[in-house]
């Protein structure tokens, strides 16, 4: 690029010439870059003039960000935009009921694995509100993820946290019993009096699902042999959810769980020193030893030496229906076994369900499930199994017309077994076990850690972030940079505007970066819409409101200092996705990660987590003093009742 022009100015020339030669971007005003491609004049996507497919949709009005930015925090608390209220809820070790084990919180760490059963989880992450009645805003069902707890390894305080210990404690079986107690999910009523939440202690529907919690496998791979195991022959009934990232939800109310790092709870005791691991267990990482959390130690089903097929029965989506606390969790195999971040559903022209997911490693891949059934509103017996069946697809993000305009043209390639590339597996639950490598073998795009996808709720526009990837080497126009250690967030539209549509355009809604930096790479000064103000890394967390604000959640370098100088604590911004406008809201305390939204239906009442404050150290959030760091959700309220972020 000429050497006078700043990287925000070399983006927006880019772009601005993708825009005049390709012609669906529409010019206004000024900025061509901030007019989306999701504005009026959009032609049919990846197709000639003369296709076939339907006009996009009028454009929708700006959403207006109507609060005053923060500046970057580097304090133990949280700060939110101004003429809004912050308060932490249902942190870890919340008492779900009156009575028996885990009735009350110590605040030592003292609680055993019988009462961390029976209370709120730790590490809090994705999150869904349902309301009581399907349409109030002062009372419902709060279900949650808990991600994770414990590990051996001294420089985590979690695992110091969970017991309350200044050192890492010799691990037992009632310790990581009770870790395993902490994992899982939270189903937990509340409900709103005089403007304030509380916990409905007792109610029928408070439950914990945890990483004991006995479940089913369903769809294609269910019974395949390569679930079977020792304890279940059947290869049907699972013990357990574990790494719950992200989230989903269905338009039929059900909560979607989302398992991700669960490699990390396989080890082995035997002959450690030997690595016998096959090679969808390396794929998949695997460790060749012991693990840092030492499940293995105490049970031999996560010990893979001694029951192999036990974690292939991890790493996929688990389906829970909150409002009936009897019911078994069912993990639906048909979307594939990956590392899963969270779940976003669309309906596509013909009543299809379309669930979007992200693997997040780095260089993997972005999925789309396309259901063979039609979702029918109000129809819990049509809409109760519509994830058990349909066709699992795999991203191909092709740079298009040019490189380095940061956009371009993309595919969904089948993963299934009439897929010629995919000759070599001998099922669809082969393929559907071992996704990844289904991915590797079809030659899907290599992303820069997906993480959570995002379903514009006018447009149909998907959005995904794409978090970080301090080790790419290659580029392409999707992932632009090497060492990419700011993140990026994709967005695409799917020809026809249908979500079951097999060919798609897509362009970089931000690189993120830092421009008050003296970088190397001018690309890390980030896009246009990245400024010193609202400068950020790391975007993970993301969701829109009824409205169409996008927020983006961050869990990246808190270091306030080189690379991430001016971004301070870990944070959540609000973007117009047609202007492109960023604008912090809120950050979060020190050394967190802020994750997971979900609105009350009057949108006046927004939830989101605060996950591992002070991981190495050095945080008494919420309670302050010298309490225990408790990972907790926040509720946020516009002061004079208004819609959050207007
Ligand atoms: Fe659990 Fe990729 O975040
Ligand atoms: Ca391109
Ligand atoms: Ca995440
Ligand atoms: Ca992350």
């Amino acid at each position: 690029m000429p050497t006078n022009l700043s990287a925000n100015e070399h983006f927006q020339q880019v772009v601005d010439r993708a825009v005049s030669r390709r012609g669906f971007i529409v010019k206004t005003g000024a900025s061509a870059a901030t007019v989306a491609f999701l504005s009026a004049g959009l032609t049919a996507c990846g197709g000639s003039d003369d296709d076939p497919l339907p006009p996009a949709p009028a454009p929708e009005p700006a959403p207006t960000l109507g609060f005053t930015a923060v500046t970057a925090y580097t304090e133990d608390g949280v700060s939110v935009a101004a003429g809004y209220t912050a308060t932490a809820f249902a942190p870890w070790g919340t008492p779900l009921f009156s009575t028996g084990p885990g009735s009350t919180w110590a605040g030592d760490g003292s609680e055993t694995a019988a009462a961390q059963a029976r209370q709120v989880g730790d590490n809090h992450d994705g999150i869904h509100f349902f309301p009581i009645d399907g349409k109030s805003s002062d009372e419902g069902l709060l279900v949650m993820n808990h991600e994770y707890s414990t590990t051996l390894a001294p420089a985590y305080t979690n695992y110091l946290t969970l017991f309350g210990a200044t050192a890492a404690p010799a691990n037992t079986l009632e310790r990581v019993n009770k870790a395993i107690n902490a994992w899982g999910c939270s189903v937990i009523h509340i409900k709103r009096t005089a403007g304030k939440w509380n916990v409905v202690l007792d109610s029928q529907y408070n439950r914990r699902i945890t990483s004991s919690t006995p479940m089913l496998l369903t769809g294609p791979a269910a019974g395949d042999a390569l679930l079977q195991t020792s304890a279940d022959p059947t290869g049907t009934i699972v013990l357990g959810t574990i790494n719950n990232c992200g989230n989903g939800y269905t338009p039929w109310g059900t909560y979607l769980t989302c398992e991700e790092n669960w490699n990390n709870n396989f080890g082995t005791t035997v002959e450690p020193t030997v690595d016998g691991r096959t090679a969808a267990q390396k794929r998949y990482g695997l460790a060749s030893g012991s693990t840092g959390y030492g499940w293995e130690v105490f049970h031999a089903r996560f010990d893979y030496k001694k029951e192999a097929n036990e974690a292939n029965r991890f790493g996929w989506i688990v389906e829970i229906d909150p409002f009936d606390p009897t019911s078994t969790p069912k993990k639906r195999t048909a979307l594939g076994r990956i590392k899963h971040e969270n779940a976003a559903y669309a309906i596509a022209a013909d009543g299809r369900v379309v669930v979007y997911t992200g693997d997040d490693q780095a260089n993997d891949y972005i999925y789309k499930f396309v259901s063979t059934g039609k979702y029918v509103a109000g129809d819990m017996l049509n809409n109760r199994n519509l994830l058990d069946s349909g066709t699992l697809y795999v991203g191909k993000f092709n740079d298009g017309a040019a490189t380095g305009d940061f956009m371009g043209t993309g595919t969904w390639i089948p993963l299934t077994t009439a897929n010629p590339a995919l000759s070599a597996f001998s099922s669809l639950a082969e393929i559907l076990v071992n996704t990844r490598l289904a991915g590797d073998a079809v030659g899907a795009t290599k992303m820069d850690r997906p993480e959570w996808v995002a379903v514009h709720p006018k447009t149909n526009e998907v959005y995904v972030t794409l978090t970080n990837n301090s080790g790419r080497t290659v580029t392409d126009d999707a992932n632009p940079r090497t060492a990419n250690r700011y993140g990026q967030i994709i967005r695409w539209r799917e020809a026809g505007n249908d979500a079951a549509a097999l060919t798609f355009e897509w362009d970089l809604f931000v690189l993120a970066g830092n421009p008050t930096m003296d970088q190397t790479n001018p690309l890390n000064k980030g896009s246009a819409n990245v400024t010193a103000a609202n400068t950020f890394n790391s975007p993970d967390g993301l969701g829109f409101d009824q409205s169409g604000r996008l927020w983006i959640q961050t869990d990246g370098g808190y270091s306030n200092t080189g690379n991430y100088a001016n971004q301070g604590n870990n944070q959540m911004l609000a973007a117009d996705p047609v202007t492109k406008e960023i604008r912090r809201f809120f950050a979060g305390p020190k050394e967190c990660e802020v994750t997971g939204l979900t609105f009350t239906p009057d949108s006046k009442t927004l939830f989101i987590n605060v996950q591992h404050p002070g991981e190495n150290g050095n945080s008494h959030w919420p309670e302050g003093g010298t309490a225990l760091p408790r990972s907790a959700t926040v509720i946020i309220t516009k002061n004079d009742g208004g819609v959050i972020g207007s």
